[in-house]
């Protein structure tokens, strides 16, 4: 079974960009978290970063033909802004898993509502590179359901 990981804006700063909110962990680093947890759960995982919202529509729609079971994706400021990308996971049919570093709820105002988490089946938030890693796993368990 194959996952596709999708990093938002920003990310690729990861490891310099505030450190005291974000760790200082780059973000090939989480990747090779991801890949080594994903491997002990028996599970392909693909990660793509991108600046770009429309970038991240394209991968989103193209995801079920790709061969993709299911989506991890920190949508990053994108969460608070784009109902493009809402729209783009509420259409494809492979379930997304919203995932965030930190804790979004516990932080500005601005970043306490998510445009993109309901039609997600589910949020992981505020545990660091645990936040993709728990999301692996309740995927996992969600895909291999009966
Ligand atoms: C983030 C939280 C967002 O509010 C912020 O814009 C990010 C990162 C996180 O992983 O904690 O870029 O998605």
């Amino acid at each position: 079974m194959k996952i596709l990981i999708i990093h938002g804006p920003n990310l690729n700063l990861l490891g310099r960009r505030e450190p005291e909110i974000y760790g200082r962990l780059s973000l090939a680093d989480i990747d090779r978290e991801i890949a080594a947890r994903a491997q002990a759960l028996g599970l392909a995982c693909e990660c793509r970063q991108s600046n770009h919202e429309g970038e991240i529509i394209d991968w989103l729609q193209q995801a079920e033909n790709e061969g993709f079971a299911g989506i991890i994706i920190n949508p990053a400021a994108f969460t608070h802004t784009s109902i493009a990308i809402r729209d783009a996971i509420a259409a494809i049919k492979p379930p997304a898993v919203e995932v965030h570093l930190s804790n979004i709820s516990a932080r500005e105002e601005f970043r306490r509502h998510s445009l993109t988490a309901p039609v997600c089946r589910g949020s992981i938030c505020g545990f660091g590179p645990a936040s993709y890693l728990a999301a692996l796993e309740a995927l996992k368990l969600e895909l291999t359901a009966t």
